[in-house]
């Protein structure tokens, strides 16, 4: 039997389910993806696809042709599961909203059978997977007879369908034959390390991973507070700490944004709030940077006496280099300073200028007319000494170290 001689099924066609299907196809399995996205279903059939990420229509457009991937509006039958859906917040909370992961187990529950493998992707707090099992053996499977695995995902945006082969991964399973089951299959496509563990520690690894970053940031982002204070210069002051050969201090900036390292976080506090000071600690940091951000160009607007300043901020993306707005702390700045004063300037090189509710200036225009010119996430386009000479003679806030 040939090795990638099974069916599988991709539940949520997103990011993160759209390359993993289209890899799989591409490597041979029979893949059926399923999403509720009546738009994403038929993008793919026609094989196109609905988001953003180099390489991957290729990859969907010779895999719809070759009759390897075919999108469905309806969950199909499969030898195995794997569920990609959303874990948001509940609305206006912290709290993970599991009803997409578990709307998809219960779905499963009605085609599963015997000897079937069941993978969930989506970022998850401990304990998800279990809550998966109980859901099959409340819909009446016989859970020894299926395998049931959590496999965060790691990928980077921009790199996904390169890290999916390379990036080592982590497998839990809910007993260690399905750890075994998944680590096999996973092994079929991907040349990184597969380490094996149980589902809990999968799904704390994953959630371990995004804190760390969160708070190594979140101490960045404390420094650059006291160093304000202290008139010290925070880059220089971090670049001369890591020369320490024990010691890597991340970058301070605008705070922290995404839909990843500022939301997984709080999945751990909310299972053990009374445990998770310094997690809880450094989202409340990160958050409360964007509120000191603005603080620090009203108190220099007042200070100068400027009557109708003109701000242009320059950013507006969660990381350098990309479009993504998700979670994005420089769109709180913006929002906070356009809400204060009337003419401020919105420049993000990497979106449409009629994007959303935000009107998008050029960089030229933006500097040429505004006052004070606050730089607010460290995209190329910003960092070209033309850009310097034209920020001569205006007043700059620089809290991404665009200029260091
Ligand atoms: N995007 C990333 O870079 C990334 C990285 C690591 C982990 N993750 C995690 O992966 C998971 C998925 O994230 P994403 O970025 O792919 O999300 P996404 O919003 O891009 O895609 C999710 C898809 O699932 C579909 N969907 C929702 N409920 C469904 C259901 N019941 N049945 C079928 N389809 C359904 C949606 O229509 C959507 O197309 C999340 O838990 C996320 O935290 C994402």
């Amino acid at each position: 039997m040939n090795k990638f001689d099974k069916s599988v099924s991709v539940i949520g066609l997103g990011y993160i389910g759209l390359p993993t299907a289209a890899l799989l196809s591409h490597k041979g399995y029979m893949v059926k993806g399923y999403d509720l996205n009546e738009n994403a279903v038929n993008t793919i059939n026609n094989g196109m696809v609905h988001i953003v990420e180099p390489e991957l229509e290729n990859y969907v457009s010779a895999s719809v042709k070759s009759g390897n991937l075919k999108a469905f509006s309806e969950l199909q039958p499969a030898e195995i599961y794997i569920i990609c859906v959303p874990t948001p917040f509940e609305l206006n909370t912290n709290l993970p909203d599991l009803s997409y992961v578990f709307d998809a187990a219960k779905q499963i529950s009605k085609l599963i059978k015997k000897g079937d493998l069941v993978i969930l992707e989506s970022t998850s707090p401990v304990g998800t997977t279990n809550k998966v099992y109980e859901i099959f053996r409340e819909e009446g499977i016989d859970t020894s007879s299926i395998f049931l695995s959590y496999c965060p995902e790691r990928v980077l945006p921009g790199r996904i369908m390169v890290e999916l082969v390379t990036n080592d991964r982590i497998i839990g399973g809910i007993n260690s034959i399905s750890t075994d089951k998944a680590a096999d299959f996973y092994s079929t496509f991907v040349d990184g390390d597969i380490k094996k563990t149980d589902s809990k520690t999968a799904e704390m690894c994953k959630l371990t991973e995004n804190s760390f970053r969160d708070v190594n940031i979140a101490f960045a982002n404390e420094l650059s507070l006291i160093c304000e204070n202290e008139g010290i210069n925070v880059w220089d002051l971090i670049k001369l700490a890591n020369l320490h050969p024990r010691v890597d201090i991340l970058q301070p900036g605008t705070g922290v944004g995404g839909h990843c390292i500022a939301v997984d976080p709080w999945f751990i506090v909310a299972n053990d709030p009374e445990n998770s000071l310094i997690i809880k600690t450094a989202r409340l940091v990160n958050n409360q940077k964007p509120k000191w951000i603005v603080s620090k160009v009203a108190e220099a607007i007042n200070n100068e006496n400027f009557l109708n300043p003109k701000i242009a901020c320059l950013g507006l993306a969660f990381k350098p280099n990309i479009d993504d707005l998700r979670e994005s702390p420089a769109i709180e700045v913006y929002e906070q300073l356009s809400k204060k004063y009337e003419r401020v300037f919105a420049v993000e090189p990497n979106i449409d200028s009629n994007f959303k509710d935000f009107v998008i200036y050029s960089l030229e225009d933006a500097i040429k007319e505004s006052d004070i010119v606050v730089i607010l996430v460290k995209h190329k386009e910003f960092l070209s000494p033309d850009v310097r000479m034209m920020l001569k003679k205006k007043m700059i806030f620089d809290f991404c170290g665009a200029f260091q």
